[in-house]
């Protein structure tokens, strides 16, 4: 039964699933918050990011919001630290010096708000109430907290020191049968009405209609990156934007974050760990200008988001869009690099079983993938069940970044779900693939 099955027919055993769910993010954070000593915890590692110690009792203020008080209607339990863990109401850059919870307080804060939210969960209704409905409210906590393990593991690797973390290497990967795949012109369904944890921004499904493009079928690697590199990309305004030209100048980029040329030989640092940089990998850690000054240097273009989601769930076969690109089953290792499992992205081609219906690999997990879309609502957009978390962020200032990245949860990863951010960002697990227009002569392939 996949989890969709699940949310839908059995009390019992959507309450069960989401205990497990609960405790399979609770888990990521603890070792994430336990592989460094109390110094580390409280320390702001980059001004882009949280303490650590932050980002935890965020976490459970967060869920005593929802869970807690509104869900299970109980007393507060710190409503005390309400403002302090609000973080609309405090820049990143600020957050060390508010008076915050230390490391042992926040512990114990987070655990006592779990113990109440397990109780809650024996005793809601999961129906009748739309904010309960299929266990939506849990979810969206899930989803919150295993997007916070994200953030976390970035400032994991914006941490200088010895490394803490460590993770089995990815499986082998496999060249691809072509290099592009041509995706028909036509309506898709995008979005979603039926995925009972999808957020607001996701919503309502809707038929959307593309031209016929060429997508790349694997994302771009180190190996065709270092070719860009190579041949001056970074140093050619003409493949930049007006705007990306004068970030480029002005944070000198020259490489991909993380990354040093040692002699011949591009080398970067992973979790502490200096490698070379493994040629077929998906390149990571690049901003939205880094991106497309490549896609122009290589004579294409990033995708729309709507086309990469047709790429990633159309099946030409039957004209339905799926749950994920191989069909409507949960995620499972082997399908996608999710969750953390190896700490990088797999070489391409590693997941023959995540395959899309059109041929496009690697579209779940390994990298984030930026679109060329400006994150806006679609037709029909409702906010619910709170403004802060889409609707604040509509406009022109954020990229939409589409499948999530080896770092992220299956929980908060699948083919309708959008992620956002400024176009010069690059701690977070972002790479891209190419799209190009195709000519009516190549319908014929
Ligand atoms: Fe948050």
């Amino acid at each position: 039964m996949t989890a969709i099955e699940t949310l839908r027919h059995s009390p019992e055993q959507l309450r069960v699933r989401i205990a497990e769910e609960l405790d399979r993010a609770r888990n990521r954070s603890i070792t994430l918050t336990d592989a460094v000593d109390r110094e580390d915890l409280v320390r702001q590692h980059s001004p882009l990011m949280s303490p650590l110690v932050w980002d935890y009792a965020h976490i459970g203020n967060q869920e005593e919001l929802w869970l807690v008080r509104d869900v299970g209607g109980r007393e507060p339990v710190r409503e005390d630290i309400d403002n302090l863990y609000d973080a609309f109401a405090h820049k990143r850059a600020d957050r060390p010096s508010l008076p915050l919870l230390g490391p042992d307080e926040a512990r114990s804060y987070v655990a006592e708000v779990r113990r109440k939210v397990l109780d809650v969960l024996e005793r809601t209704p999961l129906e009748g109430r739309r904010l309960t409905e299929a266990g939506f409210a849990f979810g969206m906590i899930v989803q919150h907290e295993q997007q916070h393990v994200e953030t976390m593991l970035a400032t994991h690797q914006l941490r200088v020191g010895a490394p803490v973390l460590d993770a089995p290497a990815p499986p082998p990967g496999r060249a691809p049968a072509s290099d592009e795949v041509y995706v028909p012109g036509g309506m898709f369904l995008m979005g979603t009405d039926l995925e009972p944890w999808a957020l607001d921004n996701e919503r309502p499904a809707h038929a959307v209609g593309v031209e016929p493009f060429w997508i790349d079928a694997d994302p771009v690697t180190n190996a065709q990156y270092i070719a860009f590199v190579e041949a001056g990309g970074y140093d050619d305004e003409r493949w930049w934007t007006p705007a990306g030209w004068a970030h480029r100048q002005a944070a000198g980029l020259a490489a991909p974050q993380f990354w040093h040329r040692d002699g011949d030989t591009w080398r970067r640092t992973r979790f502490g760990h200096v490698e070379e940089v493994p040629p077929q990998e998906p390149v990571q850690h690049v901003c939205w200008y880094e991106a497309d000054a490549y896609a122009r240097w290589a004579g294409k273009r990033l995708p729309t988001e709507a086309e990469w989601e047709k790429a990633a769930r159309y099946d030409p076969a039957t004209g339905r869009s799926l749950r994920y690109p191989w069909g409507d089953d949960d995620p499972t290792a082997a399908h996608a690099n999710l969750a953390g499992a190896h700490l990088q992205p797999a070489p391409v081609g590693a997941y023959p079983d995540g395959v899309s219906p059109l041929g496009v690999r690697g579209l779940i997990g390994d990298v984030w993938e930026w679109t060329s879309s400006d994150f806006t609502p679609y037709p029909g957009f409702a906010m619910f069940p709170y403004p802060e978390y889409s609707e604040v962020f509509f406009g022109s200032d954020y990229k939409v970044l589409r499948g999530g990245a080896w770092a992220t949860d299956p929980s908060a990863c699948r083919t309708t779900f959008r992620n956002w951010d400024y176009p010069i960002r690059r701690q977070i697990f972002a790479g891209f693939r190419c799209a190009r227009n195709a000519r009516p002569e190549d319908a014929d392939v």
